[in-house]
Formats: C-alpha cells, sequence, structure tokens
C-alpha cells in the first residue's frame, strides 16, 4: 500500500497531496500540531482549503505562553477547531508529588519519563482507531530524522504515517508562511527555531542546530521525546 500511495503523490503539490490522503482514509485521518512553523505550513494547507483533516494538540501543560497564543490565532484566523488533548491528570499529579515539577534536568530517564506522561501517553489516546497521522518533521531538523521518509508504515501505532514536509528546507518553510500570511509563534523570530515544552526549550545560537536547543543538556543522539521513535 505504501509503494502505491507513494506513486499517487508523486509530483503533486501539498495542497493536491492532503486532499488524497483526505479521501484514502476518509474520517480516520489525523494532523499533530505543536504550531511550530512547520505545523502551520500544514494546518494552512488544511483549513484553507477545507480538507477533511482533523487537526489536534498536546497541551503538556508546560508550553510557553506564546505558544498559547499561536493556538489562539489559529482558531480566530481559520474559524476552526483544534482538538486539544491534556495528559492524564492522576499520572502528572503523581509524577510531580515524587519528583517535582523540574525532574527531567536530572537524567535522562526521568525527562523520558515525563515526555512519556505528557506527550506519548496523550498521543496514544489521539491515534487510537486512526488509519492515518500527518505530521510536520522535516529530515533537515537533526541527525535523528535523516532516514524519515514522506509516507511509511509506523508499527508502533499501526497507521500510515504521512510527513509531507519531509523534504522541504527551512528557508521554503518560512517563504510559505510569508507568502500566506500565515500566523507563527512570535518565538520564532527571537532564536527559537524548534519549540517545545518551556523548561525544555532555549533559542539557539548564530551557527547552532535547529534542534540545539531542545532539551540542551542532554547528548544530541537522545533528543526525541518518543513521540516519533521507531
Ligand atoms: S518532538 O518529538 O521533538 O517534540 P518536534 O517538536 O520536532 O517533535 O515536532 C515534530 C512533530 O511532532 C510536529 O510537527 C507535530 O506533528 C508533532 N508534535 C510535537 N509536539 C506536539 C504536541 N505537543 N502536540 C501535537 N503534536 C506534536
Ligand atoms: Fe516534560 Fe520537558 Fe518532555 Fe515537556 S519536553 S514533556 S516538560 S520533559
Amino acid at each position: 500500500m505504501i509503494n502505491e500511495i507513494i506513486s499517487e503523490i508523486n509530483g503533486k503539490n501539498i495542497v493536491e497531496q492532503l486532499k488524497f490522503f483526505a479521501e484514502k482514509f476518509n474520517g480516520s485521518i489525523v494532523f499533530s500540531t505543536s504550531f511550530q512553523f512547520e505545523d502551520q505550513v500544514i494546518t494552512d494547507a488544511i483549513f484553507s482549503n477545507n480538507i477533511n483533516i482533523e487537526i489536534f494538540t498536546i497541551d503538556t501543560g508546560r508550553h510557553f505562553e506564546e505558544t498559547y497564543k499561536t493556538l489562539n490565532k489559529t482558531i480566530n484566523k481559520y474559524k476552526k477547531q483544534i482538538k486539544i488533548f491534556f495528559p492524564d491528570y492522576q499520572l502528572v499529579e503523581e509524577l510531580v508529588s515524587k519528583k517535582g515539577p523540574m525532574s527531567f534536568y536530572e537524567s535522562v530517564e526521568n525527562r523520558k519519563e515525563c515526555c512519556n506522561i505528557r506527550k506519548v501517553e496523550p498521543l496514544k489516546r489521539a491515534l487510537k482507531n486512526k488509519k492515518c497521522w500527518i505530521t510536520g518533521l522535516r529530515a533537515g531538523q537533526a541527525e535523528t530524522r535523516t532516514n524519515l521518509h514522506a509516507v511509511e508504515f509506523n508499527n508502533e501505532y499501526n497507521l500510515v504515517k504521512f510527513n509531507p514536509l519531509i523534504d522541504w528546507t527551512f528557508e521554503e518553510v518560512k517563504e510559505y508562511i510569508k507568502n500566506n500570511n500565515v500566523p507563527y509563534n512570535v518565538l520564532q523570530d527571537k532564536g527559537f527555531l524548534s519549540i517545545g515544552c518551556e523548561p525544555c526549550t532555549r533559542a539557539v545560537k548564530e551557527g547552532e542546530d535547529i534542534r540545539a536547543g531542545r532539551w540542551w543538556w542532554e547528548d544530541n543522539s537522545k533528543k526525541e521525546c518518543g513521540l516519533h521513535l521507531k
């Protein structure tokens, strides 16, 4: 099936590709957004063209104020709904009662525990019974992402994963945002090139990697939160 899809979308632009997926996986296709530049491109393509793809976000409870403002700007502009998933409150209560609100700085295990509770568990619920999951991943974002494909079968969630921007450069993404007047997270103008939770994201300096500001105290090879691990 994957090869069939790849040949069907070959040569199509992003809107045509999204329309193809929406028809093929009618009603069981979702796009996950964290309101970064890449995600805003896909959101704009879906909402502006009334494509039948549900958009959801995971509110970890630790986002930047600017990220919530981007969510707000987005729903106001397109007059559409974005579904919000929260972490299981009992798991969060247990974690922060036991280890405090900053346990993620203490070890990679603790950091992954927090990501599992605040991101991965809600993601599992969001993807339940879905047949296709769209993301804003780009190969150019990190060394851990260079072997990703536009269309792949994801065994973990038993669905087709579509990464429409996989081959886009950061420049192309920014150009789309500008040309189409797409609302974006103002932190992107302040050196935050990849934006996750507030305590785990910092701006990057000139010449640093796009994701250098994510979990900056950790070694590069560990910098995935578990959402996109194979
Ligand atoms: S992460 O794994 O390091 O957090 P990253 O921030 O690069 O991922 O985002 C890559 C893609 O993961 C986004 O384009 C989006 O599809 C998805 N994603 C990341 N964070 C969230 C979130 N909080 N809610 C929904 N989707 C998310
Ligand atoms: Fe927790 Fe940081 Fe992961 Fe957010 S990025 S879920 S705060 S460890």
